[in-house]
């Protein structure tokens, strides 16, 4: 279902198959913080004191969590199903219609432990240059810090600290299964997680492909993922 936010298409689902994926999901959150935090690379990062250069390190292993054995693939496949439900509900049969146009894939996924106290601050996904943007609960406890759409268009202190002249954010309501569809450039970020567990999320990004875009040669595409897979089994082991 899209509710509509100032102005823009926030589509709400609850993904098919999640009771085959969710325990899964906690229990692959967990190792995925594992492994960026207590293997050898990390901790020598930690001491050479090189916070910049360790995030560059990083983040490809930490945003590519679908390419790490263990990642409940299935999930790709209700992300597919939710996006062609919010793109039909939007009048644009993005998928199968538009092929070889516009074929959406997951560049991007991720894992999110947020602590008691803790929460996920204001952010989008334009670095990324996500056209679309997934999170999702595998579990979620009352009080654990719902979603917060915000006016992106106003200025960040009115957006953050709500004021009464324009609305300035929206609360999307976190459900078990549920998961969140809206476009890359849209600020958000969380309430306090106020229960005694942590709150785990999962995000993804979509990217479209198509024949007027860049199409590297597909042997690149596989010697770098080849290359991913070396320097994970290679550097990042528990
Ligand atoms: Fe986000």
């Amino acid at each position: 279902m899209i509710r509509k936010i100032f102005g823009e298409s926030i589509g709400v689902y609850t993904l098919p198959n999640a009771e085959l994926y969710n325990d899964e999901f906690i229990k692959f959150a967990y190792y995925s913080k594992d492994l960026v935090e207590n293997t050898d690379i990390f901790k020598l990062m930690k001491e050479s004191n090189a916070p910049k250069d360790m995030n560059d390190y990083l983040e490809p292993f930490i945003h590519r969590s679908h390419l790490i054995p263990g990642y409940p693939l299935k999930f790709l496949d209700d992300v597919m199903w939710a996006l062609k439900e919010y793109t039909k509900e939007m009048g644009q049969e993005f998928n199968q219609h538009n092929f070889p146009y516009l074929a959406p894939y997951v560049s991007r996924a991720w894992t999110n432990i947020t602590p008691q106290g803790d929460y996920i601050g204001s952010h989008d996904h334009k670095r990324f240059d996500a056209k679309f943007s997934v999170s999702y609960y595998p579990k979620f406890l009352p009080e654990q810090g719902d979603l917060h759409i915000e006016n992106t268009d106003l200025k960040v202190n009115k957006r953050i600290y709500p004021c009464n002249e324009v609305p300035a954010r929206e609360r999307i309501e976190g459900k078990k299964g549920q998961a969140v569809i809206f476009p890359g450039y849209i600020k958000h970020h969380t309430e306090i997680n106020k229960s005694l567990e942590d709150r785990i999320s999962t995000s993804c990004d979509i990217k479209y492909l198509g024949i007027n875009s860049d199409l590297p040669p597909p042997e690149l595409v596989n010697e770098l993922t080849s290359a991913f897979q070396q320097e994970l089994t290679t550097n990042f082991k528990l």
